[in-house]
């Protein structure tokens, strides 16, 4: 396709800011996004693992990793809005085609995932005794029927994103041998090593997280020390034989790209990747063999944050050398109405709402997951509840305040 062509399907309305915002943004809340994704996957992984058994440590597991499953299940699909605006804003034309090429999966995406997303909490409310090894487990194939439903919902994002990749091929997936195909029922173009690459993360964030949370429970008065030693050596097993099994998928994902991909797979972005994860393996390993008590054990999160944050910049790149480097397409040229305003409105939401609301929230998990016992918050924790809360109610006002005098003026 030509590149005027693409660039003339671009929003003439323009840009609120400069492009590399919205990039850098994209980047970042795609990291986010699969991160919160993957330990979702890996947390009801061990959960099913956890129901088959009759054994006491996989049980407290299961009941633990199904709390962590079911609140990443909602941070994934509230975080995943933030990368669909900033790739619907710089990559409009290619987008929305890729969407309406596969129109009624795009709105298939949300059915199969409230369905995905109700049947977790059916399995929740079905087994309120899952760590009481005694007890049998009801219906684990709604847990299961759940998570496959949400890798389908993962595998339309997928093609979605691999569809944009290929505009050459937009016409012959349109009017295939000229006839044209109107009714969106296909999913035209995936990478199942791509796919598998994103999910196989999952097996070392969630090692990651074991690791963590050994440590967060240890210093309760009433810690099974025993319990929280297996879950340590499980969450190392797991951030060591993922990680090496995610750089083996990445580099079938390599070796598979086609055409005008195809050059991506010897780029320096490669190879700062494989540094990147092969770096938080032995980052995690060297904290499980010398600092497992102290402090580090935390550290194995930022660290493995930091890996996905390159690998997701890695993902950008390979887009950018095949939109922007190989069909001529111009990021960086879309035509600007700068709007100060509301991309002021957006930091601040993110800083101070933000910022406000999740420390509140953050404290109160924290400080209640190490409290033996019934959980009282201090004066303190109280205080900021109250001026989270007061955050929230100013800015829906503000909303309401400024949609009234847009409408007035
Ligand atoms: C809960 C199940 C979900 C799973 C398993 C999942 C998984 C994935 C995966 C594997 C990718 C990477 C695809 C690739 O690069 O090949 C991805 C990308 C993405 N997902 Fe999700 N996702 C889920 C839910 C959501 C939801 C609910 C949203 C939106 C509200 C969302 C928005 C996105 C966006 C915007 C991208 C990247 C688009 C791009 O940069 O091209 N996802 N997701």
């Amino acid at each position: 396709m030509e590149a005027e062509v693409l660039n003339a399907l671009r929003d003439p309305a323009g840009l609120p800011m400069h492009p590399l915002v919205f990039l850098v943004l994209g980047v970042l809340t795609f990291a986010l996004h699969i991160a919160a994704v993957q330990l979702m996957l890996g947390a009801t992984g061990l959960t099913l693992w956890g129901s088959l058994s009759k054994d006491a440590h996989k049980r407290q597991l299961a009941s633990t990793m199904l709390g962590v499953g079911k609140v990443m299940l909602s941070v994934a699909i509230v975080i995943g809005v933030a990368p669909l605006l900033f790739v619907q804003v710089i990559y409009d034309p290619f987008w929305y085609t890729s969407n309406l090429l596969s129109a009624w999966w795009v709105i298939g995406f949300i059915v199969i995932l409230s369905v995905g997303y109700i049947l977790m909490y059916a399995y929740y409310w079905m087994n309120g005794d899952l760590a009481n090894p005694k007890q049998s487990v009801k219906c684990p194939g709604s847990l299961l029927a759940s998570v496959v439903l949400l890798l389908v919902v993962g595998f339309i994002m997928h093609a979605l994103t691999n569809q944009m990749l290929s505009p050459d091929l937009w016409m012959q997936w349109y009017a295939p041998e000229g006839k044209l195909d109107t009714s969106g029922t296909q999913l035209h173009s995936y990478n199942l090593w791509r796919f598998a690459f994103f999910i196989s993360l999952s097996v070392p964030v969630t090692g990651a997280f074991l690791i963590a949370m050994r440590r967060f429970f240890r210093v309760r008065a009433d810690a099974d020390h025993a319990y929280l030693d297996w879950v340590g050596a499980l969450g190392l097993k797991w951030v060591t034989f993922g990680g090496v099994i995610s750089v083996i998928v990445a580099a079938f994902w390599m070796m598979g790209l086609e055409g005008k991909q195809a050059e991506f797979a010897t780029s320096p972005w490669m190879l700062v990747s494989l540094v990147a994860l092969l770096g938080f393996v032995a980052y995690a390993t060297w904290v499980w063999n010398q600092q497992r008590d102290s402090m580090h054990s935390y550290m194995v999160l930022p660290v493995g944050a930091v890996a996905l944050i390159i690998v997701a910049a890695a993902r950008e790149a390979l887009r950018w050398s095949v939109l922007v480097g190989q069909f001529g397409f111009d990021v960086m040229g879309y035509p600007l109405n700068i709007d100060w305003y509301s991309t002021l409105l957006f930091f601040i939401t993110f800083a101070v709402l933000g910022g406000g609301v999740l420390s509140y929230l953050l404290t109160v998990a924290w400080q209640a997951g190490q409290t033996v016992g019934q959980y009282t918050p201090s004066a303190t924790v109280v205080r900021m509840g109250h001026i989270a809360l007061s955050l929230i109610v100013l800015w829906i006002v503000h909303f309401f305040a400024i949609g009234f005098y847009v409408w007035m003026q």
